[in-house]
Formats: structure tokens, sequence, C-alpha cells
């Protein structure tokens, strides 16, 4: 299963993480051993359980987390996400398999190296916001510096850095039980950045939130990746956040990967049944790009003539002129070149090119432009006409994705 994750893989960013067939069993000492066997044997969890006793965390799980990433890893409830996520760090023993940070076995690292290691690497963030509630806001911020031994100005120094970051610059002085949930957490996320570790390991760090302040904090974490570029692995058993925070998702089910890859990946070539089921009820518009439902364009160029225009139309009913540069300089009917004289010019025969789409933003983003145009343009990150958005063709993308419930 996992291979499909790295098929995937251009190869050419840089592994931060590199989780290798992790298996965990939770049981008796006495009873692991046969319970690790029946499971790589391809047991079922049940039939492991009813067998020794055992409960399968994780089988066979392997990933790869790229440098400047937001990793998520999704499921429902029991899936095996927290299990993995902590293994990452060793907060949990693998029964089998191994993880690579920065190229350090962690799985070979002695008690306390084991714990410098955790420091220096990792910043946690978890569901539960864990603040000291007899610590004022800059203390609870700096927890993480003071573990590590660092002075007290210093501390503070950086501790009000991750306070600004995170947007509660003024509640330096507050009580964590003065601050919302959405504050706190944001709290929560600034200790983690205090620690200045370039990984964060954020273990459904938003799920007890509101569902509104939920998606400003998925906005504002984006936000903050995108100047601070941590490598993140978010762990989240709801696929609309995994949508939010845009990374690569890697779908569990009973411990096991069922596929990995984008939301647009899951959504349009699901790895079986579950996944598709998993990804029904999905919202398409955020997901499907323009790219996805475009067909090509007729480039007509500047100079061309309407008997040019309409050899490149084809069967089209609409082309767009273009530029030297190939950007839609016009649009232009079919029974407009076809009225006019064969020899005439196209371009004054054109009107302007209306709204165009780039091709990697979503139909959600696009829908505005679309919406009031027949043929939308759509154009490259350079400008250039890269295809033609019709509505029937959103529509016909739409209705592909409506699956009944199942
Ligand atoms: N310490 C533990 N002891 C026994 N079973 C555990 C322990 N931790 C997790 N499990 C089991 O392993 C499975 C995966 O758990 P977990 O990784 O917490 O799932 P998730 O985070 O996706 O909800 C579940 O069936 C859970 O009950
Ligand atoms: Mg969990």
């Amino acid at each position: 299963m996992s291979d499909r994750i790295h098929a995937a893989d251009p190869g050419t960013e840089t592994t931060r993480i590199a989780v290798r067939g992790l298996t965990k069993i939770f049981g008796e000492a006495h009873a692991l051993p046969g319970a690790l066997a029946l499971a790589e044997r391809g047991t079922s969890r049940e039939e492991i359980l009813a067998q020794t006793g055992c409960i399968l965390g994780l089988r066979d799980v392997s990933f790869d987390v790229r440098e400047g990433e937001v990793l998520v890893v999704m499921g429902l409830s029991g899936s095996g996400k927290s299990t993995t996520l902590r293994c990452i760090n060793r907060l949990v023993e693998p029964s089998a398999g191994h993880v690579t940070v920065d190229g350090v076995e962690v799985n070979g690292l002695g008690e306390a190296e084991l714990l410098a290691f955790r420091r220096r690497k990792f910043g946690m963030v978890f569901q539960q916001f864990a603040l000291f509630p007899h610590r004022s806001i800059l203390a609870n911020v700096g927890y993480g510096l003071e573990v590590q031994g660092v002075g007290r100005e210093e501390r503070e120094s950086r501790a009000r850095a991750a306070i600004e970051q995170v947007g509660l610059a003024g509640y330096e002085n507050a009580r964590p039980a003065q601050l919302s949930g959405g504050m706190q957490q944001r709290a929560g996320l600034a200790r983690a950045l205090a620690v200045d570790a370039d990984i964060l390991l954020m273990d459904e760090a938003f799920s007890a939130l509101d569902p509104l302040i939920r998606r400003d904090m998925q906005r504002q974490l984006v936000a903050l990746q995108d100047r601070l570029h941590k490598t993140i692995v978010f762990v989240s058993h709801d696929l609309d956040e995994a949508i939010a925070l845009g990374g690569r998702i890697v779908l569990m089910k009973d411990g096991a990967i069922v596929q990995g890859g984008t939301a647009l990946d899951l959504l349009t070539a699901p790895a079986d049944d579950y996944v598709a089921r998993f990804v029904a009820h999905i919202d398409v518009l955020g997901v499907l790009t323009v790219a996805s439902c475009m067909h090509p364009a007729a480039a007509i160029p500047a100079g061309a003539t309407a008997g040019e225009a309409l050899a490149r139309l084809g069967v089209a009913d609409e082309g767009f002129t273009v530029d030297s540069h190939g950007r839609p300089s016009g649009r232009v009917a079919r029974e407009r070149l076809a009225a006019a004289e064969s020899g005439a010019p196209a371009g004054p025969l054109a009107d302007p090119p209306g709204m165009v789409a780039a091709a990697d933003t979503t139909l959600r983003t696009a829908l505005p432009a679309v919406g009031g145009q027949g043929v939308t343009a759509v154009v490259d990150g350079d400008g250039r006409l890269a295809g033609a958005l019709t509505q029937s063709a959103i529509i016909a993308a739409l209705a592909a994705r409506v699956r009944p419930d199942s």
C-alpha cells in the first residue's frame, strides 16, 4: 500500500522523516511475539485480539515527510493516527519497523540522546492545550525553553516573539483561563514555536475548537507556514481540515495506510471503495482544480485571418486570440468568424477576453469568474492560455463526484 506514496514522490525534495514498516502491538509482553507474527501474516485486527488479547495499533506503515510540507495523517478514531505520530518521536516504541529523522535512526537512540533529540527537533501541539493554569501565557510559552535550561532573558524574548507570531501579543501576562479556547490553542502553538524546533507534530490540535474558530486556526497555520516553512505532521480525523491545510494526506484505516496523496488524488483516483466513501462528502469545489476540468482551447494568433481562426477552432464554438506571449487577448465566437470574409483579420472580430481563471486554483476560487461566462480562458502561471473551462465541464465534473450515500 505504502508503495503508492513513494511512487508519487518525485524524489527531488528532501525527506525529513522516513517512516518504514511500522507495526505496533499493544498487549501483555508474553503475547506480543505471537501477535506480531499474526500481524505480519495479515491476520485481521479482530482475529489478533481474539487469539492473543493484543490490540493491533499499526500494521506496516510507511511514508515520507518532506522538508517544508504539511503532511496530514487522516483517518477515523482508532485508525492509528496518534500511534503513528508518537512513533515518530518515539513516545511509542514500535514493535517492528523504524523511523529516521534527518538521517538519524530514532529507534537506535539511547534514553538521554532521545530526550535531547526530541527537544531539539520537535515541537508538539495536542488537542488538550495542556497549559499550566497558574502560569502566565509568557511563562507557559517559554516552558519548553525553561526545560532546555535557556536563561530567563533569552527565554522571555523568544517566548514574546512566538506569542507575536501567533497573534497573541498583549496577552503575555494573562492566565490561560482568561483566554478563549482558540487563544489557548494559539498559546500551545506558540509554545511549540518558541523552542524553534522545525518539525511540528500536531495531534488533533484544532479538534476541540468550535468550527468557526477552528477554520480560523487552520487559516492561521497556513499563513504561519508560508512564513516559517516548518515541516509539519498534522493528525486529523476531519477531511475538510486536511483539505484546508492543503498538504498531502496519508489516509489510515485499522492501523494501516489505505492511500496517500493529495485530496485531488483521493477524490479522482480512490485506491478502493473505502477511500471513495471517505471522500464522498468532500468539498468537491474546494478540491477539484481548474486544470482537472478544463479542455483544450483554440489559441488564435494575433495576426490570423478569420479563415485561419475558423480552422483553429475545430469543433469549438469559441476561441481565444493570444498575444505574442501566448496570453489571451480576446475571445471570438464561431458565428462572427464564419460571417466575416475569410481573409479578414480575426483580431478586430474578438471581444475582450473577460475574466480568466488560473489553472492551479480550485473551482471554488474560479467559480465567480466562470459563472457569468459560457467559456472562460484558463491561464498557466505565466498568464498563457492553457485551456478553456465551460460551465458544462464543471457540471459534468461535479456530477461524476456525486455518489449516493452508502
Ligand atoms: N496504550 C495503548 N494501549 C492499548 N491500545 C492502544 C493504546 N494506544 C492506542 N491503542 C489502540 O490502538 C489503536 C490506534 O489508536 P490511536 O493511534 O490512538 O488511534 P487514533 O489516533 O487514530 O484515534 C486503537 O485501537 C487504540 O485503542
Ligand atoms: Mg488520536
